[in-house]
């Protein structure tokens, strides 16, 4: 069986293709779970691909991703990511490698997104690439 790996989206995120296009680009979190079937099964690996608004479920995931023995996690915990121990204290406690993946690059913008919880705890980061930012993300995966 394919190793899986967990691709965790938290909140707003179920809002892509309609939800400010011009930062975050026109694809559908559909879409992207699509194209990432296609880019996982080409590189042997499964995915688990989910979304969610709030911040606890997140943290559930994370932990489901240890008991069930996932390869890795991506993580876009969308604005969670500036604001959320609890998800750093997540990842630091799964020893699951998670990587931090936004389709825009939180650095070039407002200066409240410049800090990031789920990158004191993550082992890589895949930023401002939209949507492609995903597959790439998943090829890090591959490589570990
Ligand atoms: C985001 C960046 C976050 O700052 C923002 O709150 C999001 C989306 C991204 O993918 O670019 O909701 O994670």
């Amino acid at each position: 069986m394919s190793p899986t790996v967990f691709v965790l989206n938290g909140p707003n995120l179920n809002l892509l293709g309609t939800r400010e296009p011009e930062i975050y680009g026109s694809d559908t979190l559909a879409d992207i779970e699509a194209m990432l079937e296609e880019k996982a099964k080409s590189l042997g690996l499964a995915i688990d691909f989910r979304q969610t608004n709030r911040e606890g479920v997140l943290v559930d995931w994370l932990h489901e991703a240890r008991k069930v023995g996932a390869k890795a996690v991506l993580l876009n915990a969308a604005a969670y990511t500036h604001t959320s121990i609890a998800l750093l204290d997540a990842i630091k406690a799964i020893g699951v490698p998670v990587i931090e993946v936004h389709l825009s690059d939180p650095a070039k913008r407002e200066e409240f997104r410049h800090i990031s919880y789920v990158g004191m705890g993550a082992v890589d980061e895949v930023k401002g690439l939209g949507a492609h930012g995903y597959a790439v993300a998943l090829e890090k995966v591959a490589r570990l």
